[in-house]
């Protein structure tokens, strides 16, 4: 008898998690649970919480590296419709984190609101976008994202705006494990406007990255006033290979994969990576990706 038994009309044990990440790569989760409205994801939480179990949570799988031992303890996700909800009211959109980034630009869009529109073709979830402060050179999400309604590890929701949310690079204030609602201040403006803006960020975005291969984005952040792919481009590595592992001719700062491509591949290519830049130019690159691993 598990300690998450309680919960067995929605939870799955070795859950395979490659199909759930756009890498489709690496092992199971040992607790994989999909709670069907906050009141439950509180009761799971709490569980968690009191039996010392490690939680993880799995927004779109798009920023993702799980390895290929898997990962112990219980990976949540809040695919369940109720956390995906929107509304609009004047120039306020709500959405729940577990709408994709994709679904909160177009309620934007309708309802004729500009603002993050900039964020497209940026997969993933509301959440993890919030969470990272998703973004390019056209824009992040930090720019709109006014209040955000998180979990905390004992279940307890807690809202976060004015001094209490800060975002910086890829990062935000967030400290709590869930994310459950963004609040975006957004401003009035022509659809048609906002679609056209919206189509050049996509025709730039395929224009320059490898959006037909499997990928995680980029793999690096860009170290302050560089550009990471520009750094791998200039030392030469486009199409260094490791197993099934590639550095893409397209980006230099993605990594696609090919048949039979495991987690370990990815990891030793970001090594090699790493102490190539860290030679020739003296940078030390950090991941943008987030690495699961069991402990
Ligand atoms: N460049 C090269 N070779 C390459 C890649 C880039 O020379 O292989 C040069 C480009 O020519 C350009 C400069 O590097 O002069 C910057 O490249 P790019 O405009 O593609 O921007 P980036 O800094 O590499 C950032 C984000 C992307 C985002 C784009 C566009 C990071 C780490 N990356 O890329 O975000 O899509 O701007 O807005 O901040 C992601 O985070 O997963 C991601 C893809």
């Amino acid at each position: 008898m598990s300690l998450l038994d309680a919960f067995s009309d929605i939870l799955q044990r070795d859950k395979p998690l490659a199909p759930l990440t756009w890498m489709n790569l690496g092992g199971p989760a040992q607790f994989f649970l999909e709670p069907r409205d906050q009141a439950e994801l509180q009761k799971v939480v709490a569980c968690c919480h009191e039996n010392g179990i490690p939680i993880h949570v799995l927004g779109g799988g798009s920023n993702l590296l799980v390895r290929d031992e898997g990962v112990a303890g219980a990976v949540i996700r809040l695919a369940n419709a109720s956390f995906a909800e929107s509304s609009v009211d004047g120039t306020t959109v709500r959405v729940g984190a577990g709408a994709l980034l994709s679904q909160a630009i177009s309620v934007s869009v309708q309802a004729g609101l500009a603002g993050l529109e900039v964020l497209a073709g940026i997969p993933g979830t509301v959440g993890g976008a919030i969470r990272g402060n998703a973004g390019g050179r056209s824009g992040e999400i930090a720019e709109t994202c006014r209040s955000v309604t998180a979990m905390t590890l004992k279940g307890e929701i807690v809202t976060r705006s004015g001094d209490d949310l800060s975002f910086g690079y890829r990062s935000s204030s967030i400290t709590e494990p869930f994310i459950l609602e963004g609040t975006f201040e957004l401003r009035a403006d022509d659809p048609e406007e906002i679609t056209s803006r919206m189509r050049k960020v996509w025709i730039m975005k395929k224009a320059t990255q490898p959006l037909a291969d499997q990928s995680a984005g980029c793999i690096f952040k860009n170290p302050r006033g560089l550009s990471a792919g520009a750094l791998i481009d200039q030392a030469g590595l486009k199409g260094t290979r490791l197993g099934g592992a590639e550095i893409s001719d397209r980006h230099a700062n993605f990594v696609v994969t090919h048949d039979g491509c495991k987690s370990d591949d990815v990891l030793r290519l970001i090594d090699l990576i790493r102490s190539k830049i860290a030679d020739q130019f003296g940078v030390e690159l950090d991941l943008e990706i987030q690495v699961w691993s069991r402990e």
